[in-house]
């Protein structure tokens, strides 16, 4: 278990609109202040020029949620990672499950991606997880190996430190119903395993998050596993109260985890 502050990241999706995304920025940044968690908004693009202007020079970072993998180009509706950089993100969230459902993201996009984001300063938070047909299966490992292993082929194990990993069951996404706290903790030592087999130092400093259903009940059992670095909110982070008592409940795993 590392001394790592946690890192909550929000998914907003698209949801929001000036005036909603404007008192959500507010809100967190007044009852975060004195925290030492991590924390980062993901609002829609036309949206991160609201945020950086919210929230620049603050403790709290913002990030796309998605992008090409090209500089730049005719490739109408993308967006590419030095725009992120220029409107100041510091993450992008790669290869969510609502874009790979759609044919949009493959594995191996997800890796070129993934290299895109490093290489234009990003940090990239890279979703992982299966269906409910594969969990069912008991295909959850082989899933999760099939995802991972096209991105350190295409980047190499020291950058993938430079990343993030986000693991979430399609099933628990947006249903309610989150992995139990056992299962999320089990995949994600399994996920930090299989990094360790190449290196064992990036294993140990790679921060590795659990997202589907986090809400204020479930998330002090979910964040308190050892394995769990932080986590990636979608729903809980469009009601702001939801989303602080969360950042909360990381912020308080936090201290603890540093005193210990
Ligand atoms: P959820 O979404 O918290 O609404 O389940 C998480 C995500 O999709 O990142």
């Amino acid at each position: 278990m590392s001394n790592r502050p946690k890192l909550v990241v929000a998914n907003r999706k698209m949801h929001g609109s000036l005036p909603d995304n404007q008192q959500f920025m507010q809100s967190l940044l007044l009852h975060t202040q004195q925290h030492h968690a991590r924390y980062a908004v993901c609002p829609p693009h036309p949206y991160l020029y609201q945020a950086q202007h919210i929230l620049q020079n603050s403790h709290i970072a913002w990030g796309g949620q998605n992008m090409s993998r090209f500089e730049k180009g005719a490739y109408t509706g993308s967006v590419s990672p030095v725009m992120l950089k220029e409107f100041g993100c510091t993450y992008v969230i790669i290869g969510h499950s609502e874009r790979r459902q759609r044919g949009h993201d493959s594995d191996e996009s997800c890796g070129e991606r993934f290299e895109a984001a490093l290489k234009a300063g990003l940090t990239p938070i890279l979703c992982i997880g299966e269906t409910l047909e594969e969990y069912e299966q008991g295909e959850t490992d082989l899933v999760v190996v099939r995802q991972l292993n096209p991105v350190i082929a295409h980047v190499g194990i020291q950058a993938l430190s430079k990343g993030v990993i986000a693991y979430e069951p399609v099933w628990a996404i947006g249903s309610g119903k989150a992995a139990t706290p056992q299962h999320v903790q089990a995949i994600l030592s399994f996920i930090r395993g299989h990094i360790g087999l190449l290196d064992e130092q990036v294993a140990e400093k790679m921060d590795l998050l659990y997202g589907g259903s986090v809400n204020p009940s479930n998330a002090a059992q979910l964040l308190s596993m050892p394995d769990v670095d932080g986590g990636l909110i979608g729903g809980a982070s469009l009601v702001a109260d939801d989303f602080i008592r969360i950042c909360q409940i990381a912020n308080e795993l936090t201290d603890l985890r540093t005193a210990a």
